[in-house]
């Protein structure tokens, strides 16, 4: 991993259909002279601008635009998967309205909406669209959802007029791509642990106590510290969770196995993050037959230990840990006292409460709690995806790795 392209380099162009497609032969050009592997996706509109055989002889490579072209392939979802990055120029406003609502009616927004690398968008178009509601409420909403939009530039537009709207110079889109790529990337050299999912403790051939945790928080943080350059090794439940490329994702099943697998890599890792729901308690003893069913009222079950008490403990100078607390108070200023009196129970640097009542959260692609660090800030979140909680506790981190 170089650490330039710690996130890899593989870059989409995407072009709408805007005047301004032909000034993207040029931002092509510089991102290939940047080191980026380009490939082109037009929309089909687009090719009324600037035809495929313009962005085939440029980028060296096939230039699609539908989803029907070379279906055996699955185009939409392997041209997300290969990306590293998605940069969108130019941005119109039907393209930017038709991926503000998550639509997949060409090869383009398909791939925006299967990828899982940073989107960046270079809006073009009059400063009338630009200005429209729909247009800014539209731009907010990518913006909030964490996709990069940058602000078109002043000057003269296609017609006689000028204004905001303006498709920026190739030097100053590259700037910002630089930019933005170069935040994602804010956590080279970072090497973290991350668990994750629910742990299943055995009684017997056939049974095992467990909880609801599907492993998505925990996931989400690997993959967002992942995407932002750091090392990382994700301690993982029985899940179905798609696999991380370029991560180690250890699998575990019990509690203690879990400590075990932190246990020979804590020394060598800066940051600890116990997203994992740990079962609290196991059975004293692993049946090797199957207990009758009159039988399991006698079984006798013991407390796991606690890990993030364990390992805050053992905490060097630098580490930082994190850790979560899934309560049920359902009041704001209930869940954030129980926050705060897990968090100085275990001695961890933050821990993210959340509310966890009524099956909120579990399995949910939703999450809604506070941030609460050893100094008593507070960061309230409410009802954001994970992905996006993640990166705001990956920001947290990041400053006490910087400081500790
Ligand atoms: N945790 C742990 N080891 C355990 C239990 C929990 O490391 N044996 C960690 C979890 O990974 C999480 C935090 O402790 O980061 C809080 O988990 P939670 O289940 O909310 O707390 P408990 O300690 O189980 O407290 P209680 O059930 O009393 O609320």
């Amino acid at each position: 991993m170089t650490t330039k392209f710690p996130r890899g380099r593989e870059l989409i162009l995407g072009v709408g259909a805007g005047i301004a497609a032909y000034k993207s032969a040029d931002l092509l050009r510089r991102l290939q002279d940047n080191g980026f592997l380009v490939t082109v996706v037009p929309t089909p509109n687009s090719l009324n601008f600037v035809g495929k055989a313009t962005w085939e002889a440029l980028s060296g490579r096939k230039a699609q635009s539908e989803l029907w072209e070379h279906v055996a392939d699955v185009p939409h979802v392997a041209l997300g998967d290969k990306a590293n990055l998605v940069v969108i120029a130019p941005a119109t406003a039907d393209l930017i309205a038709r991926i503000a609502q998550g639509r997949a009616d060409d090869l383009l927004t398909n791939t925006v909406l299967s990828t899982t690398a940073p989107v960046m968008l270079i809006p073009a178009m009059h400063p009338k669209m630009w200005f429209n509601p729909a247009t800014v409420e539209n731009v907010e909403k990518l913006r909030d959802r964490g996709l990069f939009v940058m602000e078109p530039a002043t000057g003269r537009l296609t017609g006689a007029d000028s204004g905001v709207g303006r498709f920026p110079e190739t030097a100053a889109i590259i700037t910002f791509i630089e930019e933005s790529y170069g935040y994602c990337a804010d956590l080279v050299g970072v090497r973290m642990l991350v668990t994750a999912g629910g742990t299943r403790e055995p009684i017997d051939p056939v049974r095992y106590i467990g909880n609801r945790s599907s492993g998505k928080q925990g996931w989400a943080i690997a993959h967002q510290a992942a995407m932002r350059g750091a090392t990382v090794t994700l301690l993982l439940g029985p899940n179905e969770l798609p696999v991380i490329e370029g991560i180690e994702t250890v699998e575990i099943e019990s509690a203690l196995q879990m400590r075990e697998e932190i246990l020979t890599r804590f020394d060598d890792v800066d940051v600890l993050v116990m997203s994992a729901a740990v079962a609290d308690a196991k059975p004293v003893s692993v049946s090797s037959n199957k207990i009758k069913k009159d039988k399991l009222g006698a079984l006798i079950l013991e407390e796991n230990p606690d890990l993030l008490a364990e390992f805050s403990a053992k905490k060097r100078r630098g580490q930082v840990i994190a850790g979560f607390a899934a309560e049920t108070e359902g009041d704001e200023a209930a869940l954030i006292e129980a926050g705060k009196s897990k968090l100085a129970r275990k001695g961890a640097d933050l821990i993210y409460v959340n509310d966890v009542s009524d099956g909120k959260v579990f399995g949910s692609e939703i999450t809604r709690g506070a941030i609460i660090t050893r100094e008593g800030t507070i960061t309230s979140i409410n009802d954001v995806t994970k992905e996006r909680l993640a990166d705001t506790l990956l920001d947290q981190i990041k400053e006490r790795v910087s400081h500790e």
